[in-house]
């Protein structure tokens, strides 16, 4: 929705997922924003009928089989010149009092770490690439945005977010 408040009315954004629940929940919001077209589809298998400016991604390489060929998949959705912006964690170096964070369901947990050499591996070139990790002692926003994106309650104890790695990378343009 952020992406269709930026392109406005006359901007295209296709919100891709391979659950078609998301599909629906996306749908359901986006009927305020006729230019926001929801697809089930695997990011693996990305096509979209039209090049894009921009393609974004944010804890998704952390659950793909091979975040590498994901990555790539979108970086060919972007006409030349255009963008790839990935945002990404470093799970392990999360912190819940203390104690490192662990996400056992994802397949690539610590892929943040990678982030950036893999956007350079597929031949990308990066403009910017750095890291985030608000913290918290106690409940409040940062608690409850990680019980958000991870599913796990801290409770009261302390947090420090996993590091969120973001890549700004550009299409070479020929
Ligand atoms: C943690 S959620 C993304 C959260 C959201 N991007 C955000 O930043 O708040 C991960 C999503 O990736 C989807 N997903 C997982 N594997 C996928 C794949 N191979 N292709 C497309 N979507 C996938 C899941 O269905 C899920 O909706």
């Amino acid at each position: 929705m952020a992406l269709a408040e930026i392109t406005g009315r006359t901007g295209r954004v296709y919100a891709i997922d391979s659950d078609p629940l998301a599909r629906d929940e996306v749908a359901a919001v986006a009927a305020a924003h006729s230019q926001v077209l929801a697809i089930t589809q695997a990011a693996e298998d990305l096509r979209l009928p039209e090049a894009v400016d921009l393609a974004f991604c944010r804890f998704l390489l952390l659950h793909v089989v091979d975040p590498a060929l994901v990555l790539a998949r979108m970086a060919g959705a972007v006409r030349p010149g255009g963008w790839v912006v990935a945002q990404e964690p470093v799970t392990s170096a999360g912190r819940i009092n203390g104690r490192p964070f662990s996400m056992p369901s994802a397949r690539h947990p610590d892929v943040g770490a990678i982030l950036p050499s893999l956007a350079r591996d597929i031949g990308l070139i990066t403009a910017d690439a750095w890291a985030e990790a608000p913290a918290s002692a106690g409940p409040g926003p940062v608690a409850d945005y990680l019980e958000l994106v991870t599913q796990v309650d801290p409770g009261d104890d302390p947090v420090v977010l996993p590091p969120l790695v973001t890549v700004v990378a550009q299409v070479p343009s020929g």
